[in-house]
């Protein structure tokens, strides 16, 4: 795990804590004794403690608790600045030796203006699959930050899934493609069993086909390295059933649909960190 360091999950009872949160734990690698979480509301952590988890609402008193621990901000973005002032609190905090945040849209740079000077910052964009340790995350580092904070990120977010490094200036288009795949990909399943219901499936079997093409392809493409369109090609038999449904579907205009969607989703992210300005 982060060799020697202990880890503070800052909102750690949200939908993306607790998918952190458990990804950690099942990976085995971290000692429950070296991990605390916090919430704004203490009823949203307190059966961790059941668990041996140390937990509560003041973010200055967990940080102090556990020494000079890497702190993981998962909060809404509105809720950053707020958040950041709260772990200012402690005297210690600007010998943080990491700070993650997963806040949509805001930089390092407004992270780094709000925080101790020094700090090193790492901005991660995580997805909803690491609940079962199979998202993808994207991480970029700040000013301060070295090669070696980013390997730090790495390893707690390796633990959800795989994890690529890219420049800051694609973080706001990886949350509208990875960050909020998910919703699309849900939508694109919900389609595919419906149609599968229209033409006489039972609804259970109907999902569960649609939900196993869909992870199929996407492991084919994965393993393979194989281009998707590649790949479609060589599922569409001339005068076939799937080049009929293929042109229904350019038709109906579904990959540009998806086109325009992440880059809508890319510049409402962008709009998310001005606003925090
Ligand atoms: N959900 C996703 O798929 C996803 C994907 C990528 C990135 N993100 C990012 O992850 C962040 C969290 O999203 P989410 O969906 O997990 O939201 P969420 O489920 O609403 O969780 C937010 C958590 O933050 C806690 N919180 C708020 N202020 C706090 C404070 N001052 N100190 C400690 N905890 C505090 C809340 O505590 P209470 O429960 O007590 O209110 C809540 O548990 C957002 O910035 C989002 O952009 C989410």
């Amino acid at each position: 795990m982060i060799e020697g360091h202990s880890i503070l999950l800052v909102g750690g009872a949200g939908k993306m804590g607790t998918a952190l949160l458990r990804g950690l734990l099942e990976s085995g690698n971290l000692d429950k004794k070296k991990l605390a979480v916090s919430a704004r509301h203490l009823r949203s952590v307190e059966g961790l403690s059941g668990e041996g988890i140390a937990c509560g609402t003041v973010n200055g008193e967990l940080f102090d608790s556990l020494g000079t621990p890497v702190v993981v901000l998962c909060v809404h973005p509105d809720e950053v600045t707020e958040t950041l002032a709260q772990l200012a609190e402690s005297k210690r905090f600007r010998e943080c030796p990491l700070l993650v945040s997963v806040a949509t849209g805001i930089r390092t740079d407004q992270i780094e203006s709000e925080v101790p000077d020094g700090i090193p910052v790492v901005r991660a964009m995580p997805n909803l699959p690491a609940r079962i340790r199979a998202g993808v995350t994207v991480v970029c580092r700040g000013q301060h930050a070295q090669r070696e904070h980013e390997e730090m990120a790495e390893q707690v977010f390796c633990s959800i899934g795989r994890v690529l490094r890219l420049d800051e200036k694609h973080m706001d288009a990886a949350t509208g493609l990875a960050g909020c795949g998910p919703a699309y990909v849900f939508q694109i399943l919900e389609g595919l069993a419906h149609g599968g219901v229209q033409v006489g499936l039972p609804r259970e079997e109907a999902l569960i086909m649609a939900a196993q093409t869909l992870r199929g392809a996407a492991e084919l493409v994965l393993e393979s390295g194989v281009h998707p369109a590649v790949l479609r090609d060589q599922v569409t038999t001339p005068g076939g059933c799937t080049v009929a449904a293929l042109s229904v579907l350019e038709q109906l205009g579904l990959k540009n649909a998806l086109i325009q969607a992440v880059a809508t989703a890319t510049q409402s992210a962008r709009s998310l960190g001005k606003a925090e300005e």
